[in-house]
């Protein structure tokens, strides 16, 4: 860091309080911002981390009229629910409020007005589209239709998911209301608009030249807005949640989502220091730190910070926004709508205890400088290779050892040797790295060099040996083993700011009052004469049996979206009606049906066709036990070449349908017949 700041804000973006947050939330903001709060307090910083609810926006509304409650029934779910799940992974938030709040609401007003008061706002009449049947405005994310562009059904009003294109709802085919299917009408209605033109200039001046530092994905964001040039933005909306204008001409009509979420930071610190808020924000003093996803750049960069110009009153600019990319899920983009997640408050009660590790993959593997994948392969692996084979293991034979050897007391040193002397300059420059990491938002890297401590302490035993050692040379082994805990000392500075929990528990078994970053690779961090805890391990494997189970959940979320957007197939060309009496469909009753060895999908069914017995193979063996099949009549094609599947020869193809899901149904007669009944 250049300048030694006195204080150090840091906020996370609100997340929507209209479903759970997922790990994506979780790696791209939350744990990152933890992580760096935990560090600064390690280093006797002072710091506040601010977080809170985003509880307004119309999708809020919308899942309120689809479940029949109040838009505050559903904030007040999500908002507890997101709050709990936050506090029990250890997001040491200073505050966690909601923009339904009191405060919010006040201060959000106030905000408003003075910009009004100030005549930044200006006014304009445009057309907005409008549900007539539902007497309310829409917006052009709620209207569907065909793309003028592609001709895909179902394209956005702002925007077509199939080609791309950026649309407005006024250029689509025969567009209706996505939630009530009514045909919007256009109506004029007045905003006021941030002219964010007058900005430019400003903005220009504050990112482009004085913000280099920043993260090469942010600053070319903004470049890029700022390159288009910058127009006046509504802030205000048609709807009757959210924080009503306070003006003339604002009945009905509330504050753009966008507009207060982003004061939700202020009021938020309000309510925690109601007295001594404004230093946090209007002391140049004050190093401003936002962590946002990439989708929020724009607001948090440009649209805020012009927003806060406008006000004036000493308000600080963020000093930086190192915001992050996206996490995908198994290949996949995580999407709330078809439910392609892991819910944090599942994560939670499917592996209690183990917040520790969904914090550590989330930041080995953080998206911090492109997309990346959450696999449950990789989690597994992370777990059992490196937290319980690498980090577990070594603080087990340290304590264990020590507790053998020494009764659990920690043995005094006596003088070191060069390679104990080469282990503590090893962690030194660690702890110089890391510190340099963090400070630069560097998390995945840190990690990495904290776990390195970890393997160092392995391959310290192993090259001392205090097992062999201690047949000859009991003060040898005591300065072994007192090295070897200093390294668990180290160990749980290192890890505090990304897996809390354990280190917590570490300094439990290692007696340690209270951690410091300038503790890390000091020779004394556990004193001789320390009374150990009992050995206890900090991690334990995860079996493959827990991590099946997370993936048949995918797989089942898989398949509920495979359903929802299933239709049937668009009917084939026509075919002669000679061709189609080529095919002999027949009835058969099936007198033997078993699994077809080495191939999983195959079952071989020996038919009595009427004439004779008949052999087919069919691919349906995943969707029947084959003792269910005997004595059921079922329909096949009778004339087809003989074929070869797996060593069995099939003469004939059963019939089938195929459900939404994949699942193969076979085609019965309604009642019985007698075998060979031609089908006609
Ligand atoms: N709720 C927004 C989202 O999830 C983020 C709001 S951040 C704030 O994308 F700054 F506006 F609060
Ligand atoms: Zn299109």
């Amino acid at each position: 860091m250049t300048k030694e700041y006195k204080r150090t804000l840091i906020t996370t973006a609100l997340p929507y309080a209209n479903g759970p947050v997922h790990i994506g939330h979780l790696a791209g903001v939350y744990v990152p911002a933890d992580i760096y709060a935990r560090f600064l307090r390690l280093n006797d910083r002072p710091v506040t981390l601010v977080g809170g609810s985003d509880e307004h926006g119309v999708p809020i509304t919308i899942r309120a009229r689809r479940e029949g409650i109040t838009p505050q029934d559903v904030v007040d779910r999500y908002h507890k629910l997101i709050k709990d799940s936050f506090e029990e992974l250890g997001i040491s938030f200073d505050v966690y409020s909601r923009t339904t709040s009191e405060e919010h609401r006040r201060t959000a007003t106030e905000f408003f007005q003075r910009l009004y008061d100030n005549n930044v706002f200006i006014k304009r009449t445009s057309k907005q589209p409008y549900d007539e049947g539902a007497h309310r405005f829409v917006t052009d994310r709620d209207i569907v239709g065909e793309c003028p562009v592609c001709h895909a059904p179902g394209a956005y009003g702002d925007q077509c998911e199939k080609c791309g294109s950026s649309l407005n709802s006024t250029e689509l085919i025969n567009p209706h209301c996505a939630e009530t299917g009514n045909v919007p009408v256009y109506k004029d209605t007045e905003h006021w608009y941030l002219p964010l033109d007058r900005y430019q200039e400003a903005l220009e001046k504050w990112i482009l030249e004085g913000h280099k530092e920043w993260k090469t994905n942010v600053y070319g964001q903004c470049k890029s807005w700022l390159d288009l040039g910058l127009q006046p933005r509504a802030v205000t909306r048609d709807l009757d949640w959210g924080i009503p204008v306070p003006v003339e001409g604002g009945e009905g009509k509330v504050l753009y989502v966008w507009f207060d979420a982003p004061i939700g930071y202020i009021s938020n610190t309000k309510e925690l220091l109601p007295d001594t808020w404004e230093k946090w924000w209007k002391d140049p003093e004050t190093r401003i730190i936002n962590f946002i996803g990439k989708d929020n750049i724009v607001f948090h960069c440009i649209v805020f910070p012009a927003m806060l110009m406008a006000y004036g009153d000493n308000f600080q600019l963020p000093d930086n926004v190192p915001a992050n990319e996206f996490l995908n899920l198994e290949g996949d983009k995580i999407s709330t709508s078809r439910n392609w997640a892991v819910w944090l408050h599942e994560y939670l009660s499917d592996f209690p205890g183990k917040q520790d590790v969904l914090r550590y993959v989330l930041t080995a593997n953080a998206p911090e400088t492109k997309d990346n994948d959450f696999t449950w392969a990789d989690f597994q692996q992370r777990n059992n290779s490196e937290l319980v084979a690498i980090l577990g293991n070594f603080v087990n034979r340290a304590m264990v050892l020590t507790h053998k050897y020494f009764e659990g007391k920690v043995p005094a040193a006596g003088e070191l040797t060069d390679v104990d002397r080469e282990v503590y300059a090893e962690i030194e420059k660690t702890a110089r790295v890391m510190t340099d990491n963090l400070e630069n938002f560097h998390f995945r890297d840190a990690l990495r060099e904290a776990m390195n401590i970890a393997r160092l302490g392995n391959k310290y035993l192993q090259e001392t040996e205090p097992w062999k050692v201690a047949k000859t040379d009991m003060a040898r082994v005591a300065t072994i083993l007192n090295t070897a805990l200093q390294i668990c000392g180290s160990i749980a500075v290192a890890f505090e700011p990304f897996t809390p929990f354990m280190s917590e528990h570490l300094c439990k078994m290692l007696n340690l009052k209270e951690l410091k970053w300038n503790m890390l690779g000091s020779r004394d961090i556990v004193p001789a004469g320390t009374e150990l805890g009992k050995p206890e391990l900090l991690f334990e494997k995860i079996e493959d049996a827990a991590v099946e189970a997370q993936i048949n959940k995918l797989k089942e979320a898989r398949r509920q979206n495979a359903i929802n957007s299933w239709k049937p197939a668009p009917q084939a060309k026509d075919v002669d009606f000679d061709t189609f009496m080529k095919a002999d469909l027949r009835v058969g009753t099936v007198l033997e049906c078993e699994r077809v060895p080495k191939a999983d999908k195959l079952l071989r069914f020996l038919i009595d066709d009427g004439l004779e017995k008949r052999t087919i193979v069919s691919g349906i063996a995943k969707f029947y036990d084959p003792a269910e099949l005997v004595g059921k009549q079922l329909c096949f094609i009778a004339n087809l070449p003989p074929r070869k599947l797996k060593g069995v020869v099939s003469q004939g193809m059963i019939l089938s349908a195929e459900d939404r899901d994949g699942r193969l149904v076979v085609i019965a007669p309604s009642g019985p017949v007698a075998p060979g009944a031609q089908v006609k």
